[in-house]
C-alpha cells in the first residue's frame, strides 16, 4: 500500500513540489468533507457575486478559492497563485520557487445537484526568486509545467497526479485521511468509441466540428462504420477522470457562442493541467490545430477551445480542421 506522501517521497527529486502538493490535497480533504456534508454543512448556492469573467460565484467556488487560496499563503515554497475566482495574480511569499495556478472548483453547476465536481491544479517554476510576483510570471507555456493534478470529489474523492513522466491515481481513505495510490500507471488507449461534448452549441461550432460529430452521430451507417456513445459530466474533471480510466474524447471546441471567447475552457488552469496529465499518460491534447502545451499565453484567464483524450480521435479532429482550413 502506497501512501501519496511516500509515493512523493520516492519520485520526486524537488522537495519544494512535494509540499505545495501535499497543502493542495490536505485543502482537498477538507473540500471532501464539506461536500459529504453538502446542505447541512450550508455550502449549497449562489454566494451572490459575479467573478472576474462574468460568472456568478457559488458559496463552493468562493470557500475553495479562500481555503486554497489561504493554506498556499502560508507555504514558503509558494510564491504567489492564480485562480479562476480571482482577478489577478495573488503573491505570497517572494522567497518561494513555485507559482500554483488552480480551477478551485470545477463543475459548479454541478454542486447543487450532488453530482460529482472537481479541483484542478498546475504548477510552473518561479524565475524572478525574491521579488513580488504578477500577472506576467505566470504567462508560461503548459510545457512548462513542473507538476499538475486534480482532485476529483465523486462518490470517492481521488487525485490525479503527474509529477514526472508517468501519470498516478490516489484515492483518499475517508477514515485516516490518506491517499492511497490505485494506479501506478495511468494508460490511455489510441483506439475509443465513446466522445463528450455539449451538443447544445452544436450551430455555434466551426464546420469541421460539425462534420466530425455528424460521422460520430451517423455511427454504423456513416463513413465511421461504428457506433458511438456519449457520456457528459458537466464538469472537465469529469469527463477527463472516466477518458483516464477507460479512453474518450472531450472537446468544448471553438464557438461563436460569445464571440469574444476562444471557447470556454481556460488555458492556464483547465487545458494546460489536463493536457499534461492527458499526454503523460499516453493520449493527445489540441486546440483542434496546435498543441495545447505548447500555446504561450497572453493573459491569465485566457481561453482556448479544448480537444483531448484517445490519439487517433484526436488526430481525427485535428486533420479535418488542418484540411478544412487548406481550402
Ligand atoms: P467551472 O465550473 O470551473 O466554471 O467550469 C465548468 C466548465 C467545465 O468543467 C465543463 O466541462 C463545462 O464548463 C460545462 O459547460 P456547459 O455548462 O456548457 O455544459
Ligand atoms: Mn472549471
Ligand atoms: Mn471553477
Amino acid at each position: 500500500m502506497t501512501t501519496l506522501t511516500q509515493y512523493l517521497k520516492d519520485h520526486s527529486s524537488n522537495p519544494a513540489i512535494n509540499d505545495v502538493i501535499t497543502t493542495i490535497t490536505d485543502v482537498g480533504q477538507t473540500i471532501s468533507q464539506l461536500l459529504r456534508k453538502g446542505a447541512l454543512a450550508d455550502i449549497l448556492g449562489e454566494a451572490g457575486n459575479q467573478n472576474v469573467q462574468g460568472e456568478e460565484q457559488k458559496k463552493l467556488d468562493v470557500l475553495a478559492n479562500d481555503l486554497l487560496l489561504d493554506a498556499l499563503a502560508k507555504n514558503k515554497n509558494c510564491a504567489g497563485v492564480a485562480s479562476e475566482e480571482l482577478d489577478d495574480a495573488t503573491p505570497a511569499n517572494a522567497d518561494g520557487s513555485l507559482l500554483v495556478l488552480f480551477d478551485p472548483l470545477d463543475g459548479s453547476s454541478n454542486i447543487d445537484i450532488n453530482m460529482a465536481v472537481g479541483t484542478i491544479f498546475s504548477i510552473l517554476p518561479y524565475q524572478r526568486q525574491g521579488q513580488t510576483c504578477n500577472n506576467s510570471d505566470f504567462l508560461q507555456a503548459g510545457s512548462e509545467q513542473l507538476a499538475a493534478g486534480y482532485l476529483l470529489y465523486g462518490t470517492s474523492t481521488m487525485l490525479a497526479l503527474t509529477i514526472a513522466d508517468d501519470v498516478v491515481m490516489f484515492s483518499l481513505d475517508p477514515d485516516s485521511g490518506d491517499y492511497i495510490m490505485v494506479n501506478d500507471e495511468v494508460k490511455i488507449d489510441a483506439e475509443t468509441s465513446e466522445y463528450s461534448i455539449n451538443s447544445s452549441n452544436y450551430r455555434y461550432w466551426r464546420a469541421p466540428m460539425q462534420q466530425y460529430i455528424d460521422e460520430l452521430v451517423a455511427g454504423e451507417a456513416g463513413v465511421r462504420g461504428r457506433d458511438f456513445n456519449t457520456r457528459w459530466v458537466a464538469a472537465m474533471v469529469g469527463d477527463v477522470h472516466r477518458i483516464l480510466c477507460r479512453g474518450g474524447l472531450f472537446t468544448y471546441p471553438f464557438d461563436t457562442k460569445y464571440a469574444h471567447k476562444a471557447g470556454k475552457l481556460r488555458l492556464m488552469y483547465e487545458a494546460n493541467p489536463m493536457s499534461l496529465l492527458i499526454e503523460r499518460a499516453g493520449g493527445g491534447a489540441t486546440d483542434a490545430v496546435n498543441r495545447i502545451l505548447d500555446i504561450k499565453p497572453t493573459d491569465i484567464h485566457q481561453r482556448v477551445p479544448v480537444v483531448l483524450g484517445s490519439q487517433n480521435e484526436v488526430d481525427y479532429v485535428k486533420q479535418l480542421h488542418l484540411e478544412h482550413d487548406e481550402t
